[in-house]
């Protein structure tokens, strides 16, 4: 906080000239403020001032991110910026914001020089070019986040020397909209955030016991019973049922397909592959509520579940199961070009399988020893299928009880173990432990005066300190870890400001955990940025919670 007390605010919100600021930060990146931090920055004298009249000159390859730059930032300038097409050959001479192609730099990354007479940009994807462009706007006062002019803010940009790329390939977030609906313009402004911060994968966890989130056409009691329960548990959770109080409020919510196009649409313009979840055999109880045929426990019908907690009642591993569950993925591959899809795999307790004789009777009939492997054999069905698509299947840690399916990336969740299994016998891991990574845990020891989470604690230096690699992989192994992501369960989430607060700034540590080189990290600098960053969420509207 001493710089604040040195710094003007706007200055220290990244109008700064280099220099000014300077002498109260060690390291030199923390009068900047990017977040993430990058690969390298040298600081240079004067700035660059963005005006009406900039143009934007951008090679052939990255028009669309120029012209989503110059709409982004429309708004809070009041002017529409010019955008050219140029070649990129020759050194650029006109005034203005340069995007040229470099195809000699990694994908994802980019090169950045600000001169007072021009910002020039090299990278050799659209990708580079849209965080290159990302990190022009955290170098501009915070006002640009904003969506009307401010009167008097001057668009300074200080002069700087930047090259970046990200250290992992998968940089995630989850966002769990079955548990509590999300509207979709939320599930838009989590995405704008995400892309902000250099994020590329957003998991859309839609289907779960407690709703089914997505419209199947060719099932369409999914939303017309799965999507609605008719009440809530109030309070923490408790297992005794006669403690147990619900709201006795009816809570409904899907995304029609449209939708499901929108969503897409929307994160591709912004870097961002949609991983679709689509949960089995367990986490199923909306599903089997509206198709009895699909439970593999039938004579009681408990309906869309109210309560949290993993449930007994998971999907019968019939062919017909088999066949439903491949229905439904054939109209989520029409709608999510990801190669990645979602299957779950967590949290199936196999008792009902146990205690049925069809069910033991199928086991010995598939050829399988017990219920695992069971299981494994109702998730290789789908790998199957989804391979023979050209898609790869994702699935939680348990996915390897009883054999892991031939193509599957699993993501690790009880902490890492799972993740270094997987990666030593050759399969590509995300990590996403509980300790590091479930954004639904408390902020902070002082439960009181924090609003009501699951359980739990994750406070943001601890986010930060997260290692994806495991010390224990060979660097042949470790090439399978393709990133991380953060994981936001919203059993105790209700509203989109509430998903905010658990969301930031915990976010933003993670992003540079995934963005930053290793030996680029540093906590004592991140929260030296971290004050002029907050600026950019407030002007966001972004509900944070306060560092304290
Ligand atoms: C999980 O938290 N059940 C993946």
């Amino acid at each position: 906080m001493s710089v604040m007390t040195s710094c003007t605010a706007a200055a220290f919100a990244g109008a700064l000239l280099a220099g000014v600021c300077m002498a109260q930060t060690t390291p030199v990146d923390a009068g900047y403020s990017i977040i993430p931090r990058p690969s390298s920055l040298t600081a240079q004298a004067g700035e660059f001032t963005l005006t009406a009249n900039t143009a934007i000159h951008a090679a052939p390859a990255f028009r669309a991110v120029a012209h989503r730059f110059a709409r982004d930032i429309a708004d809070p300038l009041g002017a529409d910026l010019a955008v050219t097409t140029s070649s990129s050959t020759g050194t650029a001479t006109q005034r203005g914001i340069h995007l040229r192609q470099r195809a000699s730099l990694p994908a994802e990354g980019y090169q950045l020089d600000v001169t007072p007479a021009r910002i020039v940009i090299h990278a050799s994807t659209p990708a580079g070019a849209f965080y290159a462009l990302e990190t022009v706007k955290q170098l501009l006062p915070p006002a640009i986040y904003r969506k009307a002019p401010l009167p008097g803010t001057r668009w300074t940009v200080p002069t700087v020397t930047i090259e970046d790329t990200p250290r992992f390939g998968w940089r995630g977030a989850h966002l769990d909209v079955a548990r509590h609906f999300m509207p979709k313009e939320f599930v838009r402004k989590y995405i704008d955030l995400l892309a902000r911060h250099k994020f590329n994968r957003f998991h859309w966890h839609l289907t779960d016991d407690q709703g089914w989130r997505i419209a199947i056409q060719k099932y369409p009691l999914l939303t017309e019973v799965a999507s609605c329960r008719d009440g809530t548990l109030v309070g923490p959770y408790v297992t005794d049922p006669a403690r147990q109080v619900f709201d006795g409020k009816r809570h409904c919510g899907f995304y029609t397909q449209d939708d499901v196009r929108e969503i897409v649409a929307y994160a591709r313009e912004r870097m961002i592959t949609v991983v679709p979840e689509i949960e089995m055999p367990g986490h199923v109880q909306a599903a089997i509520t509206a198709y009895p045929y699909l439970a593999a426990r039938t004579d009681t019908m408990p309906g869309v579940l109210k309560l949290w907690g993993v449930s007994p009642f998971i999907l019968t591993p019939s062919d017909s199961a088999v066949q439903f569950m491949q229905d439904v993925l054939r109209e989520v591959l029409t709608l999510f070009p990801s190669p990645w899809i979602h299957v779950g795999g967590d949290e199936a307790p196999k008792d009902q399988w146990k205690a049925s004789p069809a069910i033991q009777a199928r086991i010995r009939s598939v050829g399988v020893k017990d219920e695992h492997e069971m299981q494994s054999w109702f998730i290789r069905q789908m790998d199957t299928f989804l391979t023979a698509q050209g898609r790869r299947l994702i699935g939680w840690d348990e996915i390897l009880e009883g054999g892991l399916a031939e193509n599957a990336t699993v993501m690790s969740w009880r902490g890492t173990t799972g993740g270094i299994a997987a990666a030593r016998s050759g399969h590509d891991v995300v990590m996403a432990p509980n300790s590091h990574t479930y954004f639904d845990y408390y902020q902070s020891r002082d439960r009181a005066n924090e609003p009501l989470a699951i359980g739990g604690f994750l406070p943001i230096d601890t986010v930060y300190a997260f290692e994806p690699v495991p010390a224990e992989l060979t660097s042949d192994q470790a090439k399978h870890i393709l990133g991380a992501q953060a994981q936001l369960w919203t059993e105790y989430i209700p509203t989109p400001r509430h998903a905010e607060y658990m969301a930031y700034p915990r976010l933003t540590a993670l992003s540079e955990v995934l963005w930053t080189s290793k030996q680029r990290r540093d906590f004592a600098d991140f929260s030296r940025r971290l004050p002029a960053h907050l600026l950019r969420l407030d002007a966001l509207d972004v509900n944070y919670r306060p560092p304290r």
